[in-house]
């Protein structure tokens, strides 16, 4: 089978990102345990991670003209993935999460932008040609919406599968919802979305639901420990691997890219279950891009978890 195709249009950041023993408490100071600078953003993450699994990857972002920018065009480069769509912003600096990670795993983020919110519309407005030949065009919240809104809709205008990774978490127009083919959140975004706080199986199959009423083709549900839920054309279930997490940042983009990789290319419980692997080997590793693995490790992963 021909490798797929993917175009990623996002968010590229470096991450600030110091482990910690717990959570400070507003107004509290703590002694960090370790501070690494690594590449990341979602977009730029998911980007890698698809070039990893073996896809042929082309990058559509913003950065700054820095040396945060000149860094993640050389991480991403070496892995493979196209960067010729990749701006330079002439003012602003390229865009940074500061991520404190807990000693359980678990994460706390504060992304500025900058130069992110320097991809527009007009930008997009250029891509036909690169989305015609795409099996699949991936977005998520990071950049500015009318740009997404823009990628959306020349997605459909080419007939291309088009998925919504719903992150940072944000309320968004239904209209928005019903560009997307396939709209995969977790459980605090699928919440800024419908409004249904999900707490249960039945909350997610309810978050679910609702974001098909608004228009999409597709939902996948990440739902972390527990695993991934697909509704759309059926109702699949997929539970999760138990591992030991290490650092989940990140985790939900190398799923994500799974599931852009392989949809439609393997029976959709194979797909999640490919997914749910590619992100429980992501957390087994400290940070965003570093952490993500190549198609080799998952294909191992999956067999000895058989
Ligand atoms: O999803 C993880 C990513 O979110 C991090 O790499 C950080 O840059 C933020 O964009």
């Amino acid at each position: 089978m021909r490798q797929a195709r993917i175009v990623v249009v996002g968010s590229a950041n470096i991450d600030l990102v110091t482990r910690v023993p717990r959570s400070p408490k507003p107004g509290e100071s703590i002694i960090g345990r370790s501070f690494a600078t690594v590449t990341g953003g979602k977009g730029a993450n998911q980007a890698l991670a698809a070039a990893r699994l073996g896809a042929q990857v082309s990058f559509v972002g913003c950065v700054g003209n820095d040396a945060f920018g000149e860094l993640q065009r050389a991480t991403l480069s070496a892995d493979g993935v196209d960067c010729s769509h990749l701006k330079t912003h002439p003012s602003e600096p390229t865009g940074t999460a500061v991520i404190l990670v807990a000693d359980e795993g678990q994460n706390s983020i504060v992304v500025t932008p900058s130069a992110n919110y320097g991809l527009r519309p007009a930008d997009i407005a250029q891509l036909e040609p690169l989305f015609a030949q795409a099996d699949a065009i991936v977005l998520q919240l990071e950049i500015p919406l009318d740009t997404v809104e823009a990628a959306l809709t020349l997605a459909r205008r080419c007939g291309v599968f088009s998925i919504l990774d719903a992150g940072p978490a944000q309320k968004i127009d239904a209209s928005l919802v019903a560009l997307a083919d396939l709209v995969s959140p977790n459980e605090t975004e699928a919440e800024a979305m419908t409004g249904i706080a999900v707490n249960t199986p039945d909350d997610a199959l309810a978050a679910a639901r609702q974001l098909l009423a608004m228009g999409t083709g597709h939902v996948v549900m990440k739902l972390g420990a527990q695993g991934a839920l697909y509704l759309g054309e059926t109702n699949v279930f997929a539970p999760a691997f138990k591992i030991q997490a290490v650092d989940t940042t990140a985790a939900g983009d190398a799923f994500t890219a799974a599931l852009a990789v392989v949809w439609n290319r393997m029976p959709l419980p194979e797909a999640l279950r490919f997914a749910n692997a590619t992100g429980a080997l992501a957390a087994t590793k400290e940070g965003a891009q570093p952490s993500m693995p190549t198609r080799a490790a998952v294909e191992a992963f999956l067999q000895e978890h058989a």
